[in-house]
């Protein structure tokens, strides 16, 4: 049986150390860190993801502000939001959950937050600085994969990863992390010719693809890292719902050396690093 790779829990640590480096701010008499997150429209599952980074963001005690617009908001209000957040003194972090709405052009958005404030390290400046080794606020996603691997094997340098899935959000920032710790990357996606037959060659395997239990036993290599980015919801016999990954995780945890659970995984992980990345943003704006 794989080593279950326990998010939830790691993330609790990550989340107890942020709350001890800002109590002791805050002990030292300066401001608290900050973090901005905007929703536009009513989008469940994105209104339970920013519902859980305020109750988060607060129980660290940091300066929480979420603007909640509705879906009908235009893009130069968005902008007109952003600009003004950007120039909020006790704003270090700003959020604008995505997808957003048809219409609004995300990369615009993504470009008018201040690189500075960008925790999500969506903007161009930072996935440029992350690309060539400079200091950059690093997309959440994967920063928690990461973490979650180097709990299976500390070092993982030589390690052949496969990530499934070339989004801006994870595969892309994704492949440049695991460059980063050493090891040989593939980006496989919808095109890529025999997939099980390349993931089988994966030490590390990485699914963000958006699509329930997509991977299973025919993908994946006997004792590799398996890393589960994916949050999908299924409709269950009696009616009701619940949530699977990417990764037929019954099938695959009798064959891996190591796998996240979906919930529990990378999910929490998420959060966590987001509210490292603002604690580091006001670092260096000089909080
Ligand atoms: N939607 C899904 N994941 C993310 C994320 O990491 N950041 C933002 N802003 N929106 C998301």
């Amino acid at each position: 049986m794989a080593m279950i790779l326990d998010g939830k829990a790691l993330a609790a640590e990550l989340r107890a150390d942020i709350t001890a480096r800002v109590s002791a701010l805050r002990e030292a008499g300066r401001r608290a860190p900050g973090l901005a997150v905007v929703l536009l429209g009513d989008d469940p599952a994105s209104a339970v993801y920013v519902g859980s980074k305020v109750k988060q963001t607060e129980a660290a005690g940091m300066h929480s502000v979420a603007h909640v617009l509705p879906g009908s908001t235009t893009e130069s209000e968005l902008l007109q939001l952003v600009a003004q957040l950007n120039a909020d003194p006790f704003v270090d972090g700003i959020l604008v959950q995505l997808p957003l709405p048809k219409g609004i052009d995300s990369l615009r958005v993504i470009e008018a937050i201040d690189p500075a404030k960008d925790v999500d390290g969506f903007h161009p400046v930072n996935v440029g600085r992350l690309s060539i080794g400079l200091p950059a606020l690093v997309p959440c996603t994967p920063r928690g994969c990461v973490m979650l691997a180097k709990r299976a094997r500390a070092d993982l340098t030589g390690l052949h990863a496969v990530i499934v899935g070339r989004s801006n959000i994870v595969g892309k920032p994704m492949a440049q992390l695991l460059l980063a710790e050493n090891c040989t990357v593939t980006i496989a996606h919808s095109r890529t010719r025999d997939l099980p037959a390349l993931c089988r060659e994966a030490d590390i395997l990485v699914a963000a693809i958006g699509r329930p239990r997509a991977l299973g036993k025919e993908h994946v290599k006997p004792g590799a890292i398996v890393i589960d980015v994916g949050i999908n919801r299924v409709p269950k016999a009696d009616g009701g719902s619940r949530l699977v990954g990417d990764v037929d995780y019954d099938a695959v945890v009798g064959v891996a050396g190591a796998i996240t659970p979906v919930p529990g995984g990378v999910g929490p992980m998420t959060i966590a690093c987001l509210l490292d990345n603002t604690v580091t943003a006001y670092r260096r704006r000089g909080g």
